[in-house]
């Protein structure tokens, strides 16, 4: 055990000296893969590699063509295999007769517990299908989901894919207005949403909330959660139990063209317009198959593996949903937030459950640093093997932190660097067979063409030089295409050096060994506690308040959640900003896009550094706002502009201390 705070705060500094951690010895010896020599194989012949692991999948005509490279950036893999998600998630184990296993140990914000099997979600996910057909949604038609993290989320999930209805998951963060907007884009046929939700021993309206908004679907599926007895139905809305029930019971599993799109998933871009990822069914399927197994060491008989994303991003669908189901794993799946009903809730559900994986993001385990290693120690965590992080760099001292409190220095803790886009892990280091560097992501995966370039030329860098981060070759989890939108798809990704190589957005460099450290995004976009969210899309829901004339925002470097959001705000004619004012703007913001994406910082300002095109200047607000000295500030129309804008943010300061 780490002992007391002062003892772990010296044993940490002494470990940030050490760059390398080996592998455990008893982990490597019952690793799955224990050297290098699957990248090795792999590197031979990447494409014809891809095609061996797809063998892993039940197919029910088998792709004679692996890589359809044609029409760059139009990529296909697999394209004259059929396949079906939910048939390789559930119909084949519960066939093999593993149909009692437990696929998701549930447990409730409340304490209630539900131990759900491989057969039952075979049986509730064939009559979700026919339900869905029931109300007229048929192959090809998109099905939006707004639930909450329970496991009808995985069965409305699952019924899509049965009958090849792309489904489209909206976070349950987001607000009704958020969500009215993706089922607009994504021309939606329905939506599944639930009465209410629960966050923290308070229940909240969903269906109501949709309702205030109006959703563009013909028909509304409402699972009954909350029991909540003023959930108001309307024509069209449908009790999802009631067209469970009346729904025959069997639903064939339909062999789908291994292009056909599997999901579209809103993520944030440089412009206030999500966009709609999507993506294809048996190249995504194999990936995230591969990774899941070979990233996590999973052996599905004895593990018991814990993601705590939410379903609704992107790390949810691939590591909670398709990634675990398709390999036969036991999952932990918590309705609740890390801290309630207490700062240890993780830790005792992992000794509950007997978690042997465990997977989240860094700005959570800084959390848990925060709130002290005393929540952690008082539960057995003996069982954990395995750790792992997404979604954000994680600072060695938090790995650190990870590995010895919450690994007891027994477990390998895997980076795993991926993006929506790229649907499964792409960059990490393989639990038994690599060592791990605080800090660095680790290598490209087999199969996995990763490299740092120069952003004028695209040549690779000499090692240690930081530029963007890129990848240089199709693989097989990939977006397909932005929903409704090719174009953006090839200027957003493919345009910067040739339509082969994929422009990530983050910064990067990469060492002697070849390991890659993710710096940040260069774009627009902005990691606030490991959500992604668009600078534009808060500011234009920040202009569309009355009294706003415009705002600048920027992701202020933040030590516990990566980035916080803050808004440089001016307002209408004379308008005095006040405290309200504040409130209000963010409170705007919230039912706009989301609680999430609320500014933790609103500066008034008069005007805003602006070039002579007009063009806002963020790295110099981003400077004012993390207290830097001023870059160079020739460029601008006004460069009187600048010092106000310091002037009022030293006052804040000033006034908050
Ligand atoms: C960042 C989440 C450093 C990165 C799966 C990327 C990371 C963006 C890491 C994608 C990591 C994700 N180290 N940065 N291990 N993982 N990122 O689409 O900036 O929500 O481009 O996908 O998160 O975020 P997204």
């Amino acid at each position: 055990m780490a002992g007391t705070t002062t003892d772990l705060e010296r044993q940490l500094s002494e470990l940030l000296e050490q760059e390398r951690f080996e592998p455990p010895e008893e982990f490597r010896a019952n690793a799955l893969i224990k050297d290098l020599s699957v990248h090795e194989e792999a590197a031979k012949d990447p494409v014809a590699w891809w095609r061996r692991q797809a063998d892993a999948l039940h197919w029910f005509t088998e792709p004679q063509q692996t890589l359809n490279d044609e029409n760059p950036p139009f990529f296909k893999w697999f394209e004259d295999g059929t396949i079906n998600a939910s048939y390789n998630c559930l119909d084949r184990h519960v066939e093999a007769g593993l149909g009692d296993r437990v696929a998701f140990h549930w447990r409730g914000e409340e304490g209630e517990e539900r131990d759900i099997t491989y057969a039952w979600l075979l049986e509730q996910t064939q009559r979700a299908a026919n339900a869905l057909k029931d109300h007229g949604v048929g192959t090809g038609d998109v099905v939006g989901i707004f639930l909450p993290m329970i496991p009808e989320v995985v069965v409305a999930m699952l019924a899509c894919a049965r009958i090849g209805a792309p489904h489209n998951v909206v976070f349950g963060g987001f607000s009704a207005e958020s969500v009215k907007e993706r089922m607009e884009f994504s021309d939606a046929k329905a939506l599944i949403t639930v009465d209410g939700a629960r966050r923290k021993g308070k229940v909240a309206g969903v269906k109501a909330a949709v309702d205030a908004v109006g959703m563009p679907v013909q028909t509304t599926f409402v699972v009954r959660h909350t029991g909540l007895d003023d959930t108001p139905m309307g024509e069209g809305d449908v009790w999802w139990d009631e067209a469970l029930a009346a729904a025959d019971a069997e639903c064939p599993a339909e062999p789908l063209p291994a292009e056909h799109p599997l999901y579209i998933l809103y993520s944030s871009g440089s412009t206030a317009k999500p966009k709609g990822i999507q993506h294809a069914t048996g190249g995504y399927l194999t990936q995230v198959a591969w990774t899941h197994k070979y990233v996590f060491d999973l052996k599905p008989e004895s593990d018991v593996y814990w993601c705590s994303a939410d379903v609704g991003w992107v790390t949810g669908h691939s590591y909670i949903v398709y990634g675990p189901l398709l390999n036969g794993a036991t999952s932990v799946m918590y309705e609740g937030a890390p801290d309630y009903p207490h700062k240890g809730i993780w830790w005792e559900l992992c000794e509950r459950y007997g978690a042997t994986i465990f997977y989240t993001a860094p700005t959570a385990i800084r959390a848990c640093m925060k709130w002290g290693v005393e929540h952690v120690e008082k539960f057995d965590r003996s069982k954990l093997r395995l750790l792992g992080t997404v979604g954000e760099p994680i600072n060695p001292k938090a790995w650190l932190w990870y590995w010895k409190v919450v690994g007891g220095g027994n477990c390998p803790v895997v980076d795993t660097w991926w993006q929506t886009e790229t649907g499964a892990i792409m960059i990490t280091t393989l639990p038994g067979a690599q060592a791990m560097k605080p800090g660095k992501a680790g290598t490209p995966l087999p199969g996995i063409d990763a490299a740092v370039l120069d952003e004028q030329t695209g040549e690779e860098l000499p090692r240690d030089t930081q530029g963007l981060l890129a990848l240089r070759r199709p693989w097989p989890g990939m977006l397909r295409t932005l929903a409704g939108d090719d174009d953006r798809y090839v200027q957003t990704y493919w345009s910067k050096w040739d339509e082969r190589t994929y422009l990530v957005g983050d910064a990067a460099k990469q060492d002697e060994d070849g390991y890659i450290s993710v710096i940040g995004r260069v774009d627009d976009v902005l990691n606030v506690s490991g959500h992604r969210m668009s600078t534009a899309e808060i500011e234009s829901a920040i202009v569309s308040h009355p009294k706003v004339a415009e705002a600048a925002v920027i992701g202020a470097i933040d030590e516990d959640t990566g980035h916080s959001v803050a808004a440089f705000v001016t307002l209408e004619g004379s308008l005095e900003g006040t405290d309200d004012l504040v409130l209000e703007i963010r409170e705007h913001v919230a039912m706009r896009i989301g609680k999430l994406a609320r500014p933790k910082r609103i500066i008034w300002a008069d005007d805003l550094p602006k070039t002579r095109s007009g063009k806002i200047m963020r790295r110099l607000l981003k400077d004012i706002a993390e207290g830097r000295e001023l870059g160079d500030v020739t460029t601008l129309r006004d460069p009187d502009v600048m010092a106000q804008l310091q002037g009022k943010v030293k006052e804040r300061a000033e006034d908050e201390a």
